[in-house]
């Protein structure tokens, strides 16, 4: 866990709102999605990379059992109680669910209290709701002096979302905020959840572009969808659309009503494409990995709907500009962000074209982010 600004800003309003000095600081970063959109919560594999951005708190353990949290940037405060856990809206949301979850699965947590910043633009699909689970999760096993275990506080981090917040996600913002490496996606199974750090081919670098535009995912048909791939699972008798092989796209997936088909389809070209990803990744093969990217977007668009005007502009924009192997939509989808693989040397010029292209395409801003792949979430102690 490196330093930032953004963790010297949480320490000083740290001191500024409670007085005295912090004794954690925790961090969880935000991530992006290289290759295998919406194939988590069908058992089948991902490859997302930790971004080099995230949420950050500074916080001191309290001798009862309330949690007293300041965000910086919604500037306001929020407290619960740990003994009273009751529902409402907003931000805290997200703390109060992890609460919970860990709570459930037995762990006696302590009081806090916070400041909060983070540096994931919300509702973008850079997964800023899962960082803030994540890091809340650091948050209270580090003040209740319990270890931290990557893989099962991702997991209570999902249910928090699931079972608290609402929204059916699977599993993978949560794991690779807790899991990140250096430098390295991480290939997941998200059947068993083994996983393979594939290091970014050398001499590229990882362009996010958000299109600026925005939609809830809570709001979003996120979960429709996910009850639709559920309902092909159990027309093909099969556990998961992961067991569906590329050959029965052509006689089983036929059978499937009109509009569960391409759905399924989706998933299931999706995950033989990130297994190739990584294969072509570990190889340095940068330019198989971007016409990876470039087939997953249109199957997101053509087969699984979750594309938009915006986003299509923006992957357009970035394939065209200079030094880009491939460019896709990331994250759920609908609004937010797509993803792009450069040649470094080229990164400067990329960024200006695609600016400059899907602007003059839709006339919004887009914002471009140029990211290494980071560690996973951190703690250090201070004060
Ligand atoms: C969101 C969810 C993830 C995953 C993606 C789509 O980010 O939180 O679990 O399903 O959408 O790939």
């Amino acid at each position: 866990m490196s330093g930032s600004a953004a963790e010297a800003l949480v320490v000083s309003a740290f001191g500024e709102r409670f007085g005295g000095h912090p004794s954690f600081v925790v961090h969880a970063p935000g991530r992006v999605n290289l290759l295998g959109e919406h194939t988590d919560y069908n058992e089948g594999f991902v490859l997302p990379m930790a971004l080099d951005f995230g949420a950050w708190i500074a916080l001191r353990p309290r001798a009862d059992g309330r949690v007293v949290l300041r965000s910086l940037d919604f500037k306001e405060d929020q407290e619960f109680d740990l003994e009273d856990l009751t529902r409402g809206k907003g931000w805290i949301e997200y703390v109060k669910g992890t609460a919970w979850a860990l709570q459930e699965a037995g762990s006696r947590l302590r009081g806090w209290e916070g400041v909060l910043t983070g540096e994931v633009p919300i509702g973008a699909g850079l997964s800023s709701s899962a960082a803030l689970e994540v890091a809340s999760a650091r948050a209270f096993l580090a003040v209740a002096g319990l270890p931290w275990q990557p893989v099962s506080a991702a997991r209570l981090a999902q249910r928090a979302e699931n079972a608290w917040v609402g929204m059916q996600c699977g599993i993978m913002d949560q794991l690779v905020i807790a899991c990140g490496r250096e430098d390295h996606a991480l290939l997941i199974d998200c059947r068993d959840l083994s996983m393979r750090p594939i290091p970014l081919p050398r001499g590229n670098v990882v362009a996010v572009l958000d299109t600026s535009t925005r939609r809830a995912l809570v709001d979003s048909t996120y979960n429709e969808r996910r009850a639709r791939c559920e309902e092909a699972t159990r027309r093909l008798g099969v556990r998961a659309l992961r067991d569906v092989r590329p050959e029965d796209l052509q006689g089983k997936v036929e059978m499937l009503p009109a509009e569960l088909r391409p759905l399924a389809r989706h998933v299931v070209t999706e995950n033989a494409r990130t297994l190739s990803a990584a294969e072509a990744m570990t190889r340095g093969d940068a330019a198989t990995m971007g016409r990876l990217m470039d087939a997953s977007h249109r199957s997101l668009r053509d087969d699984f709907g979750v594309s938009s005007p915006a986003l299509d502009a923006i992957v357009a924009a970035a394939q065209a500009a200079p030094g880009c192997f491939g460019a896709r939509m990331t994250g759920a989808g609908l609004a937010g962000c797509a993803v792009a693989l450069v040649d470094e040397a080229a990164a400067p010029a990329f960024v200006a074209e695609t600016e400059r292209a899907y602007h003059a395409q839709t006339s919004l801003q887009a914002s471009v982010y140029l990211s290494r792949p980071s560690g996973g979430a951190g703690v250090k102690a201070v004060g």
